[in-house]
């Protein structure tokens, strides 16, 4: 039956490669009991997309210099689903820079390493009402650090990565940025340099939350991590898979690795809910009813609980720096799926 010896034993070698690959492949496949049919959210996808791709209204973030020179019509949706459903549309290979999304990622780890009480009790979470990078909410508030997601409190955060050096540090939170999104992600590296050429707003909170003791490691190596944080490259697919990997309890739906402690997936959660958008977040939640996180780069990523990620690249921002095409997006997409998760009809309740 084989021609040779040989051919034998490399499909015996490739019957053994599958076999050690397969299990992880099904139970990364599982077929969640709330995961969405893939021809209604291809559908719902297409609509939103068709219907606000020529909505240009909104600006790129400039305090940034790299990134008003991104092109600001460049326009991608995908979601991932707990089964690991893919569905992609428009610029979903452009790897743009997830600033703030970084933050929610980081607290993760913070917490994978310092236990959730540990972390509220150095950070808290209660939303600024004030702008991401404002000083005065770090003067204001009983806290100074006020929550994981804003610029003070996210420095903080990444202040309590453990680690011989900054350079320990960057790595770890690296890859386990790599792990949520399935994949080796790499630093951009002229965002970088772009961001930590003008951070002087950063440097300032981090000197300020020294003031009141509420930052862990020393002030501009923190500032500095969190810059390399922020400049990290991802495309809409793998920000969707770093979202999936949250609502599927941790687990990454591609890989099936357990990335993110399960228990700590409501308390990230949360924190998204109240500070995902910042001084847009009550709206958010509001209008829409899901944890989401933006970012300068032009980023969104809303998780459904339980059922999946979308994620939106679309570069012009409103006034608190939330991609305004992502909202629409997102609103859109979540009505016509009904996954608001403060409407008992999302889980099924006539
Ligand atoms: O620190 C900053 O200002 C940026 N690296 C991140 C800010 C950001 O993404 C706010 N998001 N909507």
């Amino acid at each position: 039956m084989f021609r040779n010896r040989v051919q034998l034993k490399s499909i015996l070698a490739a019957m053994l490669i599958m076999a050690s690959f397969t299990p992880a492949l099904l139970s990364a496949q599982k077929a969640s009991p709330v995961a969405p049919r893939r021809e209604l959210v291809e559908s719902v996808v297409r609509e939103a997309y068709d219907k606000f791709k020529g909505d240009m209204s909104g600006k790129n973030a400039d305090y940034i210099p790299y990134l008003a020179q991104v092109d600001s019509n460049m326009f991608g949706i995908a979601v991932v689903t707990t089964d690991n459903q893919v569905l992609t549309l428009g610029d979903v290979k452009y790897s743009f820079s997830i600033q703030s999304i970084s933050k929610v990622f980081t607290l993760a780890l913070a917490m994978e390493e310092l236990g959730a009480d540990k972390v509220f009790e150095k950070i808290g979470s209660e939303p600024t009402g004030r702008p991401f990078n404002s000083p005065l909410a770090v003067v204001d508030m009983p806290t100074h650090t006020g929550n994981p997601l804003v610029n003070a409190g996210a420095i903080a955060t990444t202040s309590l990565i453990s680690g011989k050096n900054a350079a320990e540090k960057w790595n770890k939170i690296l890859d386990f940025y790599s792990k949520a999104a399935g994949e080796k992600l790499v630093l951009i590296d002229e965002v970088y340099k772009s961001e930590a050429a003008t951070n002087t707003g950063n440097k300032a909170l981090s000197y300020l939350l020294a003031k009141y003791d509420r930052i862990y490691a020393d002030p501009f190596e923190s500032v500095d991590v969190y810059t390399k944080q922020c400049s990290v490259g991802v495309n809409a697919t793998q920000l969707a898979r770093m979202g999936a990997t949250l609502a599927n309890n941790g687990v990454n739906p591609a890989t099936g690795e357990q990335v993110i402690k399960r228990e700590n997936i409501p308390e990230i959660l949360s924190a998204m809910t109240m500070a995902g958008l910042y001084d847009g977040s009550g709206g958010w939640a509001w209008h829409v009813g899901l944890p989401a996180k933006s970012g300068v780069g032009g980023g969104i990523v809303a998780i459904a609980p339980g059922k999946g990620a979308i994620a939106v690249f679309a570069p012009p921002l409103d006034e608190a720096g939330n991609s305004v095409k992502a909202q629409k997006v997102i609103d859109y997409v979540a009505q016509r799926l009904n996954y608001n998760l403060y409407s008992p009809s999302s889980v099924g309740l006539k």
